[in-house]
């Protein structure tokens, strides 16, 4: 069984005061609502740098309301590991602080950062050269979706930003987000999620085969909120969800997890 994975992508948000206001308010809703209940999924913060010493100080309070595993996780790294790179993180500074998880690809680093195919596949490559994992994203824009390409497209990402072997199923997660659902309101319809979910791991399995392809996580992305989570949820190839606006508030995040709870 792959296990479900809440993950907050918080972006370029929260303060670390924004970041304390935030827990007091989820923590109070979880003990109201779940008792002594653990939820049956990973629970993963992708926070801005400024926030990982904090996260990781209540990491272990936030794990006793999960039954799967709580994650601190970066939005980005850089492919190196040291030296003369201004301004990046490198995994090894990651992992030196706990930090094992970050997101790669995403789309406004491809499109405001001009990241390219090349560079995000670097970045993979590092990080399971060192046992890290990346929350790989990929997905088609409007026009493309438009066109009837996003199948080819998508393909197309797999095959340059995954260049290493995986050999085991967690050492990667992926996440479908198409960008014309990110930030817009616009939530993949269930079925559309599930078919481009469905394609990714056929992708995968021919590339690594079908043990490993079964049990690598697929989760989706893009405007997902209390409202839809369930129904994304139940959908057989989705293994969970990233989530920017609406994880952003306290009381949706605990909601969500509250749909997802059987
Ligand atoms: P959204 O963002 O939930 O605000 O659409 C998702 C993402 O970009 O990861």
């Amino acid at each position: 069984m792959r296990k479900k994975i809440i993950a907050a992508n918080w972006k370029m948000n929260m303060t670390l005061t924004e970041t304390k206001s935030f827990f007091d308010v989820f923590k109070t809703y979880l003990e109201t609502n779940f008792k002594n209940i653990k939820i049956d999924c990973d629970l993963s913060f992708f926070s801005n740098p400024t926030l990982f010493p904090f996260l990781l100080s209540i990491k272990n309070e936030l794990q006793t309301y999960v039954a799967g595993e709580v994650k601190i996780g970066s939005q980005n790294l850089f492919y190196e590991n040291k030296g003369a790179y201004t301004g990046e993180l490198s995994i090894e500074m990651l992992k030196d602080i706990g930090i094992f998880d970050s997101i790669i690809g995403h789309s406004e680093r491809r499109e405001i950062f001009l990241e390219d195919d090349e560079m995000i596949g670097k970045k993979v490559d590092a990080c399971i050269k060192n046992n890290f994992v990346p929350l790989l994203c990929v997905g088609e824009n409007l026009e493309i979706r438009q066109s009837g390409g996003e199948k080819e497209y998508v393909k197309n990402q797999i095959e340059k930003n995954i260049r290493v072997d995986i050999k085991d199923p967690n050492d990667i997660v992926i996440a479908y987000e198409p960008i014309w659902a990110i930030g817009t309101g616009k939530t993949a319809s269930e079925n559309d999620a599930e078919e481009m979910c469905e394609y990714i791991r056929s992708e995968l399995e021919s590339k690594f085969g079908k043990e490993l392809s079964e049990d690598v996580r697929i989760l989706y992305g893009g405007s997902v909120g209390p409202e839809t989570i369930k129904n994304l949820f139940s959908m057989p190839n989705i293994d969970g969800a990233l989530i920017g606006t609406a994880s952003l508030d306290p009381e949706k995040m605990g909601t969500m997890m509250n749909e997802i709870r059987n």
